[in-house]
């Protein structure tokens, strides 16, 4: 028994699993490698300037399944703008997604380039797995083209929504009320971030976040509760000093 189990362990890749023959499972809807890059998306376009843009030069040929928040669907599309999809040559599917019944179809990978609709060529085949689609992919003759998957964006830093932080629906974070923010005293949302204030009595410190307290109020640790207005201070201050005097 724990020898079955020590086999199974060790016949088993990445997402692989062994059917009840005990053979390898070659179905690609389970043997799938997953990519998991947003960049891929439609939406995006690459900033060529500065940033490295995706090249399939190197994949293995293999079956792959689009696991980003940006969508798991190549897009069939044929005019995606150069250096979308994180990439100079975007590739798209030229055709259609199968059905379940379809199983696993041929097709063809195109790169729109340089005014010709299906530049760049590979042969591809498509199997719709029920709730999402797997890909058996080839590599790129060259650099830069990559596989085209999904048309979402993550939301930009400081929002979130409820598609995992992806397009649409992206709404500013309110750091203050849901506790995720450093301010020691006082947290003031802003579209997109947040920035800190201190009580009366106090001033910011340069890190920001922390406050120090002015010289009015030096003994007093004075609570969110009690000083409120701009008067604080002083009403505080003309206490200690009739305590004192
Ligand atoms: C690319 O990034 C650089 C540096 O951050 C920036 O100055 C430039 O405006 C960006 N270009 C585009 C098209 O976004
Ligand atoms: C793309 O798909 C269309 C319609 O199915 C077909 O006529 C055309 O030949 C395809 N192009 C390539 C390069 O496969
Ligand atoms: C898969 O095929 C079914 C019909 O067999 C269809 O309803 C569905 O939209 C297809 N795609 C996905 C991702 O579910
Ligand atoms: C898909 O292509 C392969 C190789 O190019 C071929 O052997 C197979 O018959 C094709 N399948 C279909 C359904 O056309
Ligand atoms: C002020 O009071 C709070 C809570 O009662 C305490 O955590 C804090 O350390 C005090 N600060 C000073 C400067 O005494």
């Amino acid at each position: 028994m724990g020898l079955y189990y020590l086999l199974i362990l060790l016949l088993c890749p990445v997402n692989g699993v062994v059917n009840a023959y005990g053979a390898l499972d070659t179905d690609p809807c389970v043997t799938y490698t997953a990519i998991d890059e947003p960049k891929r998306s439609t939406a995006y376009r690459a900033n060529q300037t500065w940033e490295e843009l995706l090249c399939d030069e190197n994949l293995l040929s293999g079956w792959y399944r689009f696991v980003s928040g940006a969508g798991g669907e190549m897009p069939i599309n044929n005019d995606i703008p150069a250096y979308h999809c994180g990439t100079h040559i975007p590739l798209y599917l030229n055709g259609t997604h199968p059905t379940v019944e379809d199983d696993v179809v041929n097709r063809t990978a195109c790169g729109n380039y340089l005014g010709s609709l299906c530049y760049q060529k590979y042969q591809m085949q498509v199997k719709n797995c029920s709730s999402y689609y797997v890909y058996f992919l080839i590599r790129t003759r060259g650099c830069s083209e990559a596989y085209c998957a999904g048309d979402e964006l993550e939301c930009q830093s400081g929002y979130v929504s409820p598609n995992g932080n992806f397009t649409p629906d992206c709404q500013d974070l309110d750091e203050c009320t849901r506790d995720v923010h450093s301010c020691h005293q006082i947290c003031v949302n802003t579209a997109g971030s947040y920035y800190c204030e201190c009580m009366d009595g106090y001033i910011l410190n340069t890190d920001g976040y922390s406050c120090s307290q002015t010289g009015a109020s030096t003994s007093a640790n004075v609570s969110d509760g009690i000083c409120k207005t701009h008067h604080c201070s002083l009403i505080l201050y003309f206490f200690i000093y009739n305590l004192i005097h």
